[in-house]
């Protein structure tokens, strides 16, 4: 990643930017000209980016959230959507954390309403049934509650937060999906008779033909492990998912998500991310480097 400095451009003003600036620094061409008052005024315009994380109380969602929050204001503004009051107290209970079901395409205008992005990281979860004894062998059988099935969920869900931001005005969506979803046959699809992977892949189409620039990340399987000390790996059509490298840390798929709002070369990109384990490969650190790898739009 390019290096950062803060610099303090005059007493006047008093403050601190980053240099170089970030992307949502506003300048126009004839802003510079070598005059040192227009230079000052130009500078002054930089704004932070309001970025609503859906699924904020979710175990990636969270990481996001809390992510965004210590980047601190001169980067990002940081608001959360969460389905119950109980999951906006697990995030800190703070006045920019909103309670609303994704189902429900009015609840969530108001959420979406004034951001610059949107990270969806809501999905329908599956619950075991009760009885499922380990020590009896076999294999435990899920199911999903009324109201929160994938097609509700994975689908009509993320459609209403591509539709709200769409009617919004939101510059910028970043979706986290699953790999798996080339084959209907994947085990997840029969959880639950829910097809998940296939409405996760109906809403991220339905995102690529949205015309908002997006990102969409289709993690491995997620580990609640540490982030940033391990090689990413980027992938396309579940090709990953006949080797190894097939999981990835929730810290390293929300530092991605972050990334993507910073850089340029992440926009109009969907792929697969997994990690090498950690001790073999570079850690990650070059993120536009990573994006600019990517080709594939879908
Ligand atoms: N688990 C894996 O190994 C794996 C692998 C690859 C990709 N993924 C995908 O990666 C993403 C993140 O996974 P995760 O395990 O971190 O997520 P998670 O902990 O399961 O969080 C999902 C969140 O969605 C919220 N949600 C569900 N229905 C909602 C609704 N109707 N309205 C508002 N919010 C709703 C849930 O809220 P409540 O807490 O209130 O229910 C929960 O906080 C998901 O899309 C997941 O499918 C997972």
């Amino acid at each position: 990643m390019a290096m950062v400095t803060r610099v303090t451009l005059s007493s006047s003003h008093n403050k601190t930017y980053l240099f170089p600036p970030p992307h949502n620094f506003i300048s126009s061409p004839s802003a510079f000209q070598g005059n040192p008052r227009r230079r000052r005024f130009a500078i002054s315009a930089m704004a932070p980016t309001t970025v609503l994380v859906t699924g904020a109380g979710g175990r990636t969602g969270q990481i996001v959230y809390k992510k965004l929050k210590e980047r601190g204001g001169d980067e990002f503004v940081a608001k959360g959507l969460v389905r119950t009051v109980e999951s906006k107290e697990k995030i800190g209970g703070a006045d920019d954390v909103f309670v609303g079901d994704i189902t429900n395409a009015e609840i969530i205008v108001s959420a979406i309403e004034g951001i610059d992005a949107l990270v969806i990281l809501t999905s329908a979860v599956p619950k075991m049934k009760p009885g499922f004894d380990p020590s009896k062998g076999g294999r435990p059988e899920f199911y999903f509650e009324d109201g929160a099935y994938p097609e509700q969920v994975d689908w009509i869900g993320q459609k209403n937060q591509i539709d709200a931001a769409k009617a919004l005005g939101v510059k910028q969506i970043v979706l986290v999906g699953s790999m798996g979803g080339t084959n209907l046959s994947n085990p997840l699809n029969s959880l639950g008779n829910g097809n998940i992977l296939v409405w996760k892949r109906k809403a991220e189409q339905y995102l690529a033909d949205s015309g908002i620039p997006y990102t969409i990340i289709r993690a491995g399987g997620l580990q609640d492990k540490e982030g940033g000390i391990r090689e990413l790996l980027i992938g396309k059509d579940d090709e990953l998912l006949q080797t190894d490298t097939r999981t990835i840390a929730r810290a390293d798929v929300a530092e991605v998500c972050i990334q993507a709002l910073q850089i340029e070369e992440a926009k109009f990109k969907a792929f697969d991310l997994a990690s090498k384990p950690e001790g073999t490969g570079e850690p990650t650190k070059d993120f536009k480097e990573l994006f600019s790898k990517i080709s594939t739009r879908f």
